[in-house]
């Protein structure tokens, strides 16, 4: 499928506030990946699917993950809007043949994971720094995106993290494994 006909199926299923998101990805993926030498035809196919699950209710979720055999953990239980990342990538693959590398991109775009690739980082990244985001620190992670991907990708854990501190919630244990790999890398 290519990418109008992918844009206009997510359309169909996302709300507009959503959908304006999620082609907002779409854009700034394709400029990360001009940026750091991935394709950005792929970038932009992932970027406009990754949020496709994000509008389901928890019940659909959990009824998903049994139909389909995905695995999940004790914290994705609770906190099952974590969901949307391996839901969306397993619906994309079904719908849209995304591959191996594409999925992965869409299921690590919620906690972050240790087995993120260039793509799946500027995916990451691309989500959160997208145009239309406004948030304190969105500048600094731009910025930060800009030096290179796990200097952005560290910025954007760190503040997660910080905030699930601060507010007492679970911290999943993708984050921090990613978080531990790509500051040993710093060094
Ligand atoms: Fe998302
Ligand atoms: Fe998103």
């Amino acid at each position: 499928m290519n990418y109008e006909k992918i844009k206009e199926d997510v359309k169909s299923i996302l709300s507009e506030y959503r959908f304006n998101h999620s082609e907002m990805v779409a854009k700034k993926a394709e400029e990360l990946a001009i940026e750091y030498g991935e394709n950005p035809e792929i970038a932009k196919l992932i970027g406009i699917a990754h949020d496709i699950a994000k509008e389901m209710t928890d019940e659909e979720y959990l009824k998903y993950v049994e139909d389909n055999n995905i695995k999940i953990d004790e914290v994705e239980k609770i906190n099952t809007k974590l969901l949307h990342g391996k839901v969306g990538a397993d619906i994309c693959k079904k719908k849209y043949n995304f591959n191996e590398q594409m999925q992965n991109a869409i299921k690590y775009h919620t906690t972050g994971n240790i087995n993120m690739d260039n793509m799946a980082k500027i995916i990451y990244l691309a989500d959160k720094i997208e145009d239309t985001r406004e948030y304190d620190g969105v500048e600094e992670a731009r910025e930060k995106a800009k030096i290179s991907l796990n200097e952005g990708m560290i910025y954007l854990l760190s503040r997660g993290i910080k905030k699930s501190l601060d507010k007492e919630k679970l911290i999943h244990s993708d984050s921090v494994e990613l978080y531990n790999k790509l500051i040993m890398e710093r060094e």
